[in-house]
């Protein structure tokens, strides 16, 4: 199993960090660096999370040093999928993380009333003018990761994915199949009798083998564990380092 990925020219541990209840202060910014000091070299926010205050966070861990490498990847347009909405949006992410250049730039969700061409037109826009270097698409299906497609290059896909949610088995594949990153959001929101059996096996943590088996599911995952913890930063780099046992997957592919 690979441990890292690259996104666009950044190559990352596959195992990032979700953000979304990240406030602006002192205290968060600091997890940030410690997070960024153990390892973490993807660090997902959105435009929405915690009112801004996640992205205000990062911005100002970030302000006085990025190490090399770091990936930080947000989104926009999850309410209202007009492009001058999503505009707006990017400008305001911009000026919260303190950057000229946006890694990874996600449409945070497709709208019924907007045509998802519509919504990446906006993201493309910023693309070409420098403002963003990558894009990503997140809640979609098969038929709308196509589209995207059509419409522009995608470097990364973000859906709700775990041992026990597998809807997006089909997208998952094709993103492997592709070479585009697949960011499995949730990772860890369902703890299964056969996750704790598993982590006895090994000495880990449920959380752990959740993650070792994320890893192991494709060789584009990139899962963004979301924590406010230090100790659980550390914990969930570790599970790159577990290997699980063909007894294991199977055990664990049978229970999902
Ligand atoms: N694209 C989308 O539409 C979308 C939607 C939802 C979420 N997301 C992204 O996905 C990320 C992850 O989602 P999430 O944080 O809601 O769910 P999650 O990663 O599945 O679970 C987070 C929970 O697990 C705990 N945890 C983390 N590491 C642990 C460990 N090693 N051992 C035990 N517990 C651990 C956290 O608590 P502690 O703080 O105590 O560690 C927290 O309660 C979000 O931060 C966000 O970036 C994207």
């Amino acid at each position: 199993m690979t441990r890292t990925l690259l996104i666009g020219e950044s190559e990352v541990p596959r195992i990032g960090l979700g953000t979304n209840r990240l406030r602006d202060t002192a205290e968060h910014a600091a997890f940030v660096r410690d997070a960024i000091a153990a390892g973490i070299r993807h660090i997902d926010t959105a435009h929405l999370y915690s009112g801004g205050r996640s992205e205000a966070a990062i911005g100002a861990a970030l302000a006085s040093g990025r190490p090399d490498g770091v990936v930080v990847a947000t989104k926009g347009g999850y309410h209202d999928g007009r492009p001058e909405t999503i505009a707006g949006e990017i400008e305001e992410s911009l000026q919260r993380l303190r950057v000229d250049r946006i890694d990874l730039y996600y449409l945070h969700r497709v709208h019924d009333d907007v045509a998802i061409e519509d919504s990446l037109d906006a993201i493309v826009r910023e693309r070409d003018r420098g403002r963003i270097a990558h894009i990503g698409v997140s809640n979609v299906d098969l038929a709308q990761l196509a589209r995207a497609r059509k419409a522009t290059e995608i470097a990364a896909v973000q859906n709700h994915y775990n041992l026990a949610h597998r809807e997006h088995d089909d997208v998952l594949d094709l993103c492997a199949t592709e070479g585009i990153v697949f960011v499995p959001y949730f990772p860890l929101r369902d703890e299964t009798p056969a996750l704790r059996e598993v982590a006895a096996r090994h000495g880990a943590t449920p959380a752990q083998v959740a993650l070792a088996w994320l890893l192991d599911r494709s060789p584009t995952t990139l899962p963004i564990p979301g924590t406010l913890s230090i100790a659980h930063v550390r914990d969930n780099l570790a599970a790159l380092e577990l290997k699980l046992s063909e007894d294991d997957l199977a055990a664990l592919d049978a229970s999902g």
